[in-house]
């Protein structure tokens, strides 16, 4: 679009990206090589590279993504695979104007494949460090639960030793809840998200992207969350919009994930307008780049852009409201303010 340079120069912060979604075809085979994972054979997805680029343009539903996102993350085994994968991240996230990410990542998804927490904080804090000193980019981790898993299964994980290290060092800042959103609704997993508070915890969760506006709901009362990832389905409840709004709610709105998986036919489908007019802020992100066209967050902008034709104020009050609704410190906002 004709903006598309000063919507590269704004400050962006991303909020919704989960870094075992930054993992490349390409990536993918390569690791699998290295470790020796064997990939399915009886799906002809996994040919190779550009057959499974090919696969990923065809999602039919946040399942049918999710299916091929376990397969995929199957080949991290050790700290290098894990920074390798964040450092990918860190260098589209760079060359596209982020100043600061909030990423997610799916600790569970790793110790059923006997890969431990440490194994994996220990790569995701080298590349940090690194897209840190290298680009200047800020950045924090977000512990996701799985909410296909029983809650139990979650609990278990978030008392950890490890897992309560990342916490007390504020190495991770918070947590989320993510993969299938239908039938787990949020109350499912009050006790998590109980124990998070009590240890001064972020909360955030995945809600309203395939699930209803309920789900929303369930996330604010039973969840106490200060964020809701996705929430599209928001405008399905008027006064659940109002309560969003007057709470400052912040929304990670994932555009181009929204419409491969199906989630709306076309960005335009999305209520950007009716966020800005009622007064929901949002920030737009990409959610799982690598399995989504290769999309980092520019071309979210760009879609948001091609679809809504904002001003360059709309932009501008955008991305203040993801600054001001970051997990950073105070003193880093007021750097990217
Ligand atoms: N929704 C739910 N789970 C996920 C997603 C998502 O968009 N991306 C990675 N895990
Ligand atoms: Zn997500």
């Amino acid at each position: 679009s004709d903006l598309h340079a000063f919507l590269q120069a704004l400050p962006k912060c991303e909020h919704h990206m989960h870094l075992e979604g930054a993992l490349t075809p390409s990536v993918l085979f390569q690791l699998a090589a290295k470790n020796k994972i064997q990939l399915p054979s009886d799906d002809p997805a996994f040919t190779s590279p550009s057959t499974l680029a090919e696969r990923y343009n065809q999602f039919t539903s946040l399942d049918d993504f999710l299916h091929y996102y376990y397969i995929g993350m199957s080949v991290l085994m050790d700290a290098s695979d894990f920074e390798a994968l964040a450092w990918d991240y860190f260098t589209h996230a760079s060359a596209d104007g982020v100043v600061h990410a909030e990423v997610f990542f799916d600790p569970q998804a790793h110790l059923s494949r006997d890969v431990s927490y440490d194994v994996v904080l220990a790569g995701f804090m080298a590349a940090r460090s690194r897209a840190n000193s290298e680009f200047g980019i800020s950045s924090e981790l977000i512990c996701c639960f799985l909410r296909h898993l029983p809650a139990a299964d979650g609990l278990a994980t978030f008392k950890l030793d490890a897992v309560h290290a990342s916490f007390s060092s504020g190495q991770v800042v918070g947590i989320g809840l993510d993969s299938s959103e239908s039938p787990f609704p949020p109350e499912l997993f009050k006790d998590i998200y109980d124990a998070a508070k009590a240890s001064g915890l972020k909360r955030t969760a995945h809600a309203g992207e395939e699930g209803p506006a309920a789900y929303i709901k369930g996330a604010l009362d039973d969840l106490d969350v200060s964020r809701i990832d996705h929430g599209i389905r928001l405008a399905e409840d008027p006064a659940l919009v109002k309560r969003v709004a007057e709470q400052q709610i912040l929304l990670s709105v994932c555009p181009i994930s929204n419409v491969l998986l199906r989630c709306v036919s076309s960005v335009a489908e999305l209520p950007i307008r009716m966020f800005l007019d009622q007064g929901v802020r949002f920030s737009i992100n990409s959610d799982d780049p690598a399995y989504f066209g290769n999309n980092y967050l520019l071309a979210n902008y760009c879609a948001v852009q091609d679809a809504f034709g904002l001003s360059k104020d709309e932009w501008s009050g955008i991305c203040e409201a993801g600054i001001n609704g970051s997990w950073c410190s105070e003193q880093r906002k007021e750097e990217m303010l």
